[in-house]
């Protein structure tokens, strides 16, 4: 049984710095320079407000960072030894000073491609604005939407509606009886030849649950897509806008690593925490800003670090914690006040586009800097968000967290063992199942 859009909707100061970088090795992923090309920083801080590379000035007008300080490597506290026991010959420390959250020198370059996108769950509360968004992407040249039958409006309708925007971009529509149909059996001419698939499907929280609530019956739904991808399209990045992604990413990546897959292709949406971030600093200090968050995607899990931004890093050091809070309990703030009816659509569309688009650009050859949740052996792993680069294979290199201040630090060691365990129920619904063939 699957269920996409239809289901409810929405488918879906100064302060001090501790002096110590925390590296991040990755497993599976390339940590240092990947020769060939420079990355470059999602929607810098200048064009944060852009809807589409359209209107993107190629990221020319960034700013360089050539002379950036290094940062000493200094004793951990008690994070310490859970660092250590990731730091294998890949570290990156004083030799590399890597600044994130900051534009690295680049050669201006415009993405270019004809990219085949698949919306799963495109004719519901996220998926309708998701598709919208991507159909506009100058990097799309075919849309293809899955939805249920019983779904907010037809497929078929978002499609022939989208079907009359200007550009190039050809719409189709595929159609799933609740049920009835499986992807597996009915989504191969959508699904093959994807490039990427953005997965707004599932159920959304209501007023008093929590996003684990979801578990079972999200992942039942997330496995009936990614199934298919594997099938179909298993080349492609699939990225997961399915709550809770802190388990649901683990249980789909373990699977799909099962059928002899690339992880590297799988990536759970953590950006809308990225936006929320920027969008409360910028309400505090009117500055356009670039906040990376890290951890996972669910209340204490969701670690803004608003140290290692100069909007972010203007704030007093006592007005953080409360606004870090804010960002762990935004998503809670919409499902509040959508009563009943959802949870964040508009806002999480805009996010899924802007991870899609940063996703594109890397296959197209201009790499990206953004937020994900993905296979990551960030402080034992298995699966940690963090800025990671987008390239041609898709998750090509997970880029360290740099300095923390004393609270980003404490709440680092308090969130670990929630994700931990976040992370083990999804490798536990993994253990038990297999994709179908
Ligand atoms: C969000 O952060 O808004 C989404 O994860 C939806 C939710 O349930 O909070």
């Amino acid at each position: 049984m699957a269920f996409y859009g239809n289901l409810g909707a929405q488918g879906f100061a100064s302060q001090t710095l501790a002096p110590r970088t925390i590296a991040a090795p990755y497993a599976g992923a390339t940590v240092g320079t990947v020769s060939g090309y420079a990355p470059q920083v999602a929607q810098p801080r200048a064009y944060a407000a852009q809807p589409t590379f359209t209107s993107q000035p190629a990221f020319a007008a960034q700013p360089t960072y050539a002379a950036q300080p290094t940062y000493i490597q200094s004793g951990i506290s008690s994070l310490a030894p859970r660092a250590a026991t990731v730091l294998g010959s890949t570290v990156l420390g004083a030799a590399q000073p890597v600044r994130i959250s900051q534009p690295v020198a680049a050669a201006p370059t415009k993405p270019e491609g004809n990219f085949k996108v698949c919306v799963v769950g495109g004719a519901g509360g996220i998926g309708q604005p998701l598709s919208l968004l991507m159909a506009q992407c100058p990097l799309v040249s075919e849309l293809a939407i899955i939805d249920l039958n019983v779904a907010m409006v037809p497929a078929e309708g978002v499609q022939a509606d989208l079907s009359h925007i200007e550009g190039k971009c050809k719409v189709t529509s595929t159609v799933l009886v609740l049920n009835e149909d499986k992807a597996i059996d009915k989504a191969a001419d959508a699904l093959s030849g994807c490039d990427l698939v953005l997965v707004p499907a599932g159920v959304p929280r209501k007023p008093g649950q929590d996003r684990k609530d979801l578990l079972n019956i999200n992942c039942d739904i997330a496995k009936g897509t990614v199934e298919a991808c594997a099938k179909y399209c298993p080349n492609a990045v699939v990225a997961l806008i399915v709550n809770p992604v802190n388990s649901v990413v683990p249980a789909m990546c373990e699977l799909w690593k099962k059928a002899g897959l690339d992880p590297r292709k799988i990536v759970g949406i953590s950006t809308l925490d990225v936006v929320r971030a920027n969008k409360f600093v910028q309400e505090i200090t009117g500055m356009p800003c670039s906040i990376p968050v890290i951890g996972g995607h669910a209340g204490k899990t969701i670690l803004p670090l608003f140290s290692q931004d100069p909007a972010g890093a203007s704030i007093p050091g006592d007005m953080i914690p409360e606004l870090d809070e804010r960002v762990q309990n935004a998503g809670t703030e919409v499902v509040k006040a959508k009563n009943g009816k959802g949870s964040a659509t508009l806002s999480m569309a805009y996010s899924g586009a802007r991870l899609g688009k940063a996703v594109l650009s890397g296959l197209a050859g201009v790499p990206v800097i953004e937020c994900a949740y993905v296979e990551s052996n960030m402080f034992g792993g298995p699966y940690f968000a963090s800025q990671v680069e987008f390239g041609r294979e898709g998750v090509m290199r997970i880029l360290p967290i740099g300095d923390l201040t004393r609270h980003e630090e404490a709440r680092l060691e308090e969130l670990l063992p929630i994700l931990q365990d976040e992370i083990q129920d999804g490798l536990e619904y993994a253990a038990t199942r297999e994709f179908a063939q």
